[in-house]
């Protein structure tokens, strides 16, 4: 079986729809951002702190690329990771990519006492920025699901849906 990869923007779902994914079709399930804070013993959010957003994604780039080597699994990604392109394309190459795709006013409203976010900590204007400049990677997934507004468990049945037909 074929990785199934999640990406979208912070607050889309990712973690919450990739367990219930993974379940429904009996897949190791795994989280990126866990496996970086296991790995390097320290929170997102001190990654960032103590050595430079650069060093987080040198480690999103290694960790994927450790990832697309495995097979059966459901993964989700950082928001950033899936807006890159060499990891889009490296996740296409091994498996289906489904963009969990939320307006921003929903991702506002999910994380307004987030605390744990480092690139949420900036004006809106600049979120507005980053959230737009993202999309042009993250439309490039094989799904786009519209994720607003629907629960998980909607969610995942459509994804599994679109997962049959392809
Ligand atoms: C990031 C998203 C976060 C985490 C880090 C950077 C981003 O993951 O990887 O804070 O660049 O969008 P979530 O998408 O799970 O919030």
């Amino acid at each position: 079986m074929k990785n199934i990869y999640l990406v979208g923007f912070m607050g889309s779902g990712k973690s919450t729809v990739g367990k219930i994914l993974a379940e429904k079709l009996n897949m190791n399930f795994i989280d990126i951002d866990k496996l970086i804070e296991e790995k390097e013993g320290m929170k997102i959010k001190d990654i960032f702190e103590q050595k430079g957003e650069g060093y987080f994604r040198e480690l999103e780039r290694k960790q994927i690329e450790a990832v697309v080597k495995q097979e059966g699994l459901v993964v989700s990604t950082g928001g950033g990771l899936g807006a890159n392109l060499d990891n889009m394309n490296l996740m296409k190459k091994n498996g289906d990519v489904v963009w969990l795709d939320v307006s921003l006013n929903t991702v506002l409203d999910r994380l307004k006492n987030d605390q744990d976010r480092p690139l949420l900590k900036q004006p809106t204007e600049k979120i507005r920025q980053l959230f737009e400049e993202r999309k042009n990677v993250y439309r490039l997934a094989n799904i786009r699901i519209n994720a607003d507004k629907k629960t998980p468990s909607q969610i995942v049945e459509e994804i599994l849906t679109k997962i049959k037909r392809r």
